[in-house]
């Protein structure tokens, strides 16, 4: 669709979006890493510079030019993502976690590339597989709805990557993650392999803490979607 014209919305706002997903590494060769292409995180952040806003995008592991008006700060680890969220959002009247952060990290980086091999060749270790040891990640997001205390600023947003399985269908497991997360919005974003990840079009239900009214947007463009989770936002502000 046609692009809008620029509008005075969020104009004098500060907001931090952080999108794309986060590497962990493993050895200087390999890493863990998520489907996330940063396409929707950027799609926020220039319907944002587009309503006014000061906009700071905290990139991690994206290969999308950087939006008009817009401050790109990359980032690679979650650790890394973190740093840089809990000093932006000192400034900001809104944050949004755009991004797939890892839960998890290698508990141990490998300096060295690790080789295939290892052991005497011939002997019952050559040709066995390494393990390899995770730790849990900080969750950010939380970290920023605890740090905040009640009521203040920022305006928080999550997103959330959604299957359903057999415990729920997605927006009973978007319901629950918001209620643990306790932001003011939540993001509920259907996943799949052909769906979402490196799309240009998206489907999103958007959840507001403690209200039983849903937003649904899509499927449309990546910025339409933004669009709406601009709006919801506004509401609050
Ligand atoms: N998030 C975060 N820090 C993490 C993991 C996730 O800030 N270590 C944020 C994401 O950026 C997103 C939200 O939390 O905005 C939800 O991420 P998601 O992976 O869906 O939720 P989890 O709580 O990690 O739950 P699970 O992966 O078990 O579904
Ligand atoms: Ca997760």
């Amino acid at each position: 669709p046609e692009v809008s014209a620029p509008t005075r919305e969020l104009a004098g706002r500060t907001v931090v979006i952080s999108a794309g997903g986060t590497r962990e590494p493993i050895d200087p060769v390999r890493f863990l890493g998520n489907r996330s292409s940063g396409k929707q995180g950027y799609a926020l952040a220039t319907v944002a510079a587009r309503r006014g806003a000061t906009v700071t995008l905290l990139a991690a592991n994206t290969s999308l030019p950087a939006p008009a008006g817009v401050t790109v700060v990359p980032v690679s680890t979650a650790l890394e993502l973190q740093a840089a969220v809990e000093v932006a959002a000192k400034e900001a009247d809104v944050v949004v976690m755009a991004a797939a952060v890892a839960d998890f990290r290698p508990a141990h980086y490998a300096d060295a590339k690790i080789k295939k091999t290892f052991g005497e060749p011939g002997s019952p270790e050559a040709d066995a597989a390494p393990t390899i040891e995770l730790v849990r990640n900080p969750d950010i997001l939380a970290g920023l709805v605890e740090s905040r205390g009640v009521g203040a600023s920022p305006v928080i947003v999550g997103f959330a990557a959604e299957t359903g399985d057999e415990q729920g269908d997605v927006l009973a497991h978007g319901r629950d993650k918001l209620a643990r997360k306790g932001c003011d919005l939540l993001v509920v974003n259907e996943v799949g392999v052909d769906k979402t990840f490196g799309q240009d079009d998206n489907t999103v239900h958007i959840l507001r803490l403690g209200s039983s009214h849903v937003v649904d947007a899509g499927p449309a463009s990546k910025e339409l979607v933004a669009a709406a989770v601009w709006d919801a936002v506004q509401e609050i502000l």
